[in-house]
Formats: structure tokens, C-alpha cells, sequence
């Protein structure tokens, strides 16, 4: 059988690849710094499949090289690095993989509001360190029972952060571009954005990166936010401005933050905001258990199979429908 040709510009959970190595002949890009542009514009000429990461931009002039390109599907719920806009012109449909990176991305969330709460990888440091004596301790961190919890972008994850901050004793407030009708259900009640920088003692922002989101997070909101905050981005980097931040956390606008995500991204090794002490940062690691990423890479498989069979995708972000 003829095999469809697919491009691929990082890696993929082996279950998944394998399937779709049975029934395409993959290029796949293994190194790790990002494929170039002209290498991938070549590759693209005969692809009918793409499998995109994250670091690589889909824009007008890349699906202008890659004329028979039916379907691009990335292993991930985000996209602010496609433009869906142009791959709808295009006729190509776009796939992601919501809903099963819920679960995980939720409990990294909340994993970072507890370690920044409790100073738990501050604790760690100072007992590798040796610091740690009898009558000797670090600094205290505070209780997450009875603060309010402000969560920014209600979607699926958002609603799981609820659940589990309802859990610890936290009341939960929300703030979405479009109201939601079942607060009930959440245990969250919605407030204005402005309203809630001012209520909440710890803020998570899960909202996607749009035109609308860049720089949702500036020297104006911080400056609103309680100086006893604490503000933990699992979203992405660019939604917040790095330089606001850095000075918010300096000069004590906020008390305490932690990023999955920056901008830049990764963060070098020399950033300022790493020589903070109230700053916690993990590697945009949000969805990264072998189960869900297992579980991403599957769907991702379905989407691209269905794409290049001319079947409708499962999760799609377009147009639904074959070329
Ligand atoms: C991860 O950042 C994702 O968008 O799935």
C-alpha cells in the first residue's frame, strides 16, 4: 500500500508513532534545537501530514511550501504558535489534544501554589545544602485553607484547579472572557478581572495566548494585586510581562511566583528573575506524566490518521472536514 508521506518536527510517544508509522513514511526531525526553516519548507513539499511541536511556527509562508498538505495535528491543548486563520484558507485541517492533559495540567497548578505555599523545594535546597540544624529553621511559608484562590481562564483545567482547591479549603473565585452559567458546579463565583487581582491571595492563569491575552499580566495588575500574593502562571509565558513581574516580585508589589511557563522560553540560566528567592520556576512541564503525554500523543495519531483518510478529526479546531 502507497504510504502517506508525513512530516514530523520533534518527537512522539512510541505507541503513537508506531501506529502511524504502519501507515506513513515519516521524516522526522530528531535533533533538539528546532528544525530549520528551509530544511522543513523542503521536507513540507510532497508532506500530506504534519506533526508540529510547539517551537515551530505555521504561518502563511510555511503552508505556502507545502502544497499537498491536508492535516497538521500537534500533541498539545495550545496552538497561539499556528494560524488557524491561514490553515482554514488553506483548506488544511488543525487537530490538538484537549481534554486529556486535564487531570495532569491541574495537578501541576496546584502543585506549584502548595510547593511556593509550603517552601517545599525551598526546604529541599536547605537540607541538601546542610543547613539544616536543631533550632535552626527556614522561613515560614502560609496556610492555603481559608485564602482565596483566583483562577484566570475557566476552561476544563481551570475548573479542575477549582475542584481541587475547593478540596484544600480555599474559596474560589474565576474571572473568563465569557461568563460561565455553572458556578455551582465549579465552586468558583465569577468576578471582574480587576476585582479579583484585588480579592485573591494566590492567582493561577491558565487562559490560552491570544492577541487578547499578551501581556494580560503588566506593572497595572500587579501593582493591583495584594502584596501578599502569590501568582503562578501554568498558561503561557507571553501573557505575562517577564519585566513586570520581575520587579513586582522585587519590590514586594506581590509576595511569591511561579512559572511553567516564560517568556522567553526556556529561560537562560543567567535570567534575572532565576537570582530571586521568592520565585519558583519548573520546565513548562504541565502535561508531563507518561500517561498523559501517552495520551496526547494518541489522540494526536487519531486526528492525523482521520485527516489523511478524509474522516472528520476528533478534536479539531477548524474546518471539519477532508480537502
Ligand atoms: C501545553 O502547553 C499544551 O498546550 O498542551
Amino acid at each position: 500500500m502507497n504510504k502517506y508521506k508525513v512530516v514530523m518536527t520533534g518527537g512522539l510517544m512510541v505507541p503513537a508513532l508506531e501506529r502511524i508509522q504502519k501507515e506513513c513514511a515519516v521524516k522526522q526531525w530528531e535533533k533538539v534545537d528546532p528544525i530549520p526553516r528551509e530544511i522543513l519548507f523542503d521536507w513540507l513539499k510532497d508532506a500530506e501530514g504534519l506533526i508540529v511541536t510547539g517551537n515551530i511556527r505555521v504561518d502563511e509562508e510555511l503552508l505556502q511550501h507545502a502544497p499537498k498538505l491536508k492535516v497538521i495535528v500537534q500533541a498539545a491543548v495550545g496552538y497561539d504558535n499556528i494560524d488557524i486563520e491561514a490553515c482554514t484558507r488553506h483548506g488544511i485541517l488543525f487537530g490538538n489534544t484537549p481534554g486529556v492533559l486535564v487531570d495532569a495540567t491541574a495537578d501541576l497548578a496546584f502543585s506549584l501554589l502548595l510547593c511556593s505555599a509550603r517552601r517545599i523545594h525551598e526546604g529541599w535546597d536547605f537540607v541538601r545544602a546542610g543547613s539544616w540544624r536543631p533550632g535552626y529553621n527556614m522561613s515560614f511559608g502560609i496556610d492555603l485553607a481559608g485564602k482565596t484562590l483566583g483562577i484566570v481562564g475557566m476552561g476544563q483545567i481551570g475548573a479542575a484547579v477549582a475542584k481541587r482547591a475547593r478540596a484544600f479549603g480555599m474559596n474560589v473565585i474565576y474571572y473568563n472572557r465569557n461568563r460561565r452559567i455553572d458556578d455551582e458546579k465549579i465552586g468558583a463565583t465569577y468576578e471582574t478581572f480587576d476585582v479579583l487581582l484585588g480579592k485573591a491571595d494566590c492567582v493561577i492563569v491558565l487562559t490560552p495566548l491570544s492577541k487578547e491575552t499578551r501581556g494580560l499580566f503588566g506593572r497595572e495588575q500587579f501593582s493591583r494585586m495584594k502584596p501578599t500574593a502569590y501568582f503562578i502562571n501554568v498558561s503561557r509565558g507571553p501573557v505575562v510581562d517577564t519585566d513586570a513581574l520581575l520587579d513586582a516580585l522585587k519590590t514586594g508589589k506581590i509576595a511569591y511566583g511561579a512559572l511553567d511557563v516564560t517568556d522567553p522560553e526556556p529561560l537562560p540560566g543567567d535570567h534575572p528573575l532565576l537570582k530571586l528567592s521568592n520565585i519558583l520556576v519548573t520546565p513548562h512541564i504541565g502535561s508531563a506524566t507518561t500517561e498523559t503525554r501517552t495520551a496526547m500523543a494518541q489522540l494526536a495519531a487519531d486526528n492525523l490518521l482521520a485527516g489523511l483518510a478524509g474522516r472528520p478529526l476528533p478534536a479539531c479546531v477548524n474546518i471539519n472536514k477532508g480537502k
